[in-house]
């Protein structure tokens, strides 16, 4: 399996987590419970980013790390992260909501950009071969065999 196509899997589930803390902030007031909503997202926000970080991105540079796309992507990961740093501490719901709306409203521009800019980008500059081995690696990271298109849980 190609790394893009992969990636844009897990994005499809990330969407489902940030409208789970859209639709959370919009109706409770309830510090727990937002508190929860974002833990949730906080985890897999992460993982993802950290296997585009170090998967897919390293492999880009030498193609186009000297063009805008793939600077604008790390240093919106970086936003990403210290929202979330923000977030773990704050004990102010109001703040809290307002940390989690700037997180949502960022992850959500940053995986449309990916989506419509880099990853083809990626698909334009990686020969198939490339992004399958790139894919092998992903398979690797999240425990999953794959076997031609498909994929099994290797737990
Ligand atoms: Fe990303
Ligand atoms: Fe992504």
């Amino acid at each position: 399996m190609k790394i893009t196509d992969a990636l844009r899997g897990e994005h499809a589930v990330l969407y489902v987590l940030l409208e789970d803390v859209r639709e959370t902030i919009s109706d409770s007031d309830n510090i727990d419970v937002v508190k929860k909503s974002i833990s949730t997202l906080d985890r897999a926000l992460l993982s993802h980013a950290e296997i585009e970080n170090n998967i897919l991105f390293p492999a880009l540079d030498p193609h186009i790390g000297q063009m805008g796309p793939l600077e604008m992507m790390r240093s919106e990961h970086q936003g990403i992260d210290e929202l979330l740093e923000a977030a773990r501490s704050e004990q102010d719901v109001a703040v809290l909501k307002s940390l989690a709306k700037q997180l949502v409203d960022l992850a959500y521009g940053h995986f449309q950009k990916e989506e419509m800019a880099l990853f083809a980008m990626a698909e334009q500059f990686l020969s198939e071969d490339e992004l399958s081995a790139l894919g092998d690696q992903w398979a690797a990271k999240r425990n999953v065999e794959v076997q031609g298109q498909s994929c099994i849980s290797a737990a």
